[in-house]
């Protein structure tokens, strides 16, 4: 799949979104190393800090799909519903927690994850990855010392 392609996929997600409060609409598509694609959007919630971002949700797909440790790539898009589809210029980056959420996927994996990130339009895309979104994390190798670990 093009990078275009898993970005329509992100989009398409994005109008699942249940975003009643925020009205800001995010969707997320994960293609696994072997090109299975897995999507979610966020879902808020009446007591506001308990909603669920768009990456959280597709990366809970993904781990009952393919597992955490296959995740190749994740595109992401976020907008505003215009006219039924997905709209706005931004283009949406994971937020701080959902960047250490796929920090542990990519830690799992010994890869680096590649993300996507569009505005509402599809028409404007930055490539990143996790390790230049969050360079330094704290992850699963940093667990190496515990006891027992
Ligand atoms: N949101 C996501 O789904 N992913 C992000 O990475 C950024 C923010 C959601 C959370 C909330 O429902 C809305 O966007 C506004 O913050």
């Amino acid at each position: 799949m093009t990078d275009q392609e898993l970005v329509e996929r992100a989009r398409a997600a994005a109008l699942r979104a249940y975003a009643p409060y925020s009205h800001f609409h995010v969707g997320c598509a994960i293609e696994s190393t072997h090109g299975e694609v897995v999507s979610g959007a966020n879902m808020e919630n009446a007591c506001y800090r308990l909603g669920i971002c768009a990456e959280q949700s597709a990366l809970t797909a993904a781990q009952a799909a393919f597992g955490l440790e296959n995740v190749a790539r994740i595109a992401v898009a976020g907008g505003r519903i215009e006219g039924g589809s997905l709209a706005g210029e931004g283009a949406c980056t994971p937020c701080g927690g959902c960047r250490q959420a796929i920090l542990e996927a990519a830690q799992l994996s010994g890869r680096d994850v590649e993300i996507i990130c569009a505005n509402g339009e599809g028409s404007r895309v930055e490539r990143h990855s996790i390790s230049t979104l969050m360079p330094h994390g704290f992850g699963p190798a940093n667990l190496a010392d515990a006891s027992g670990g």
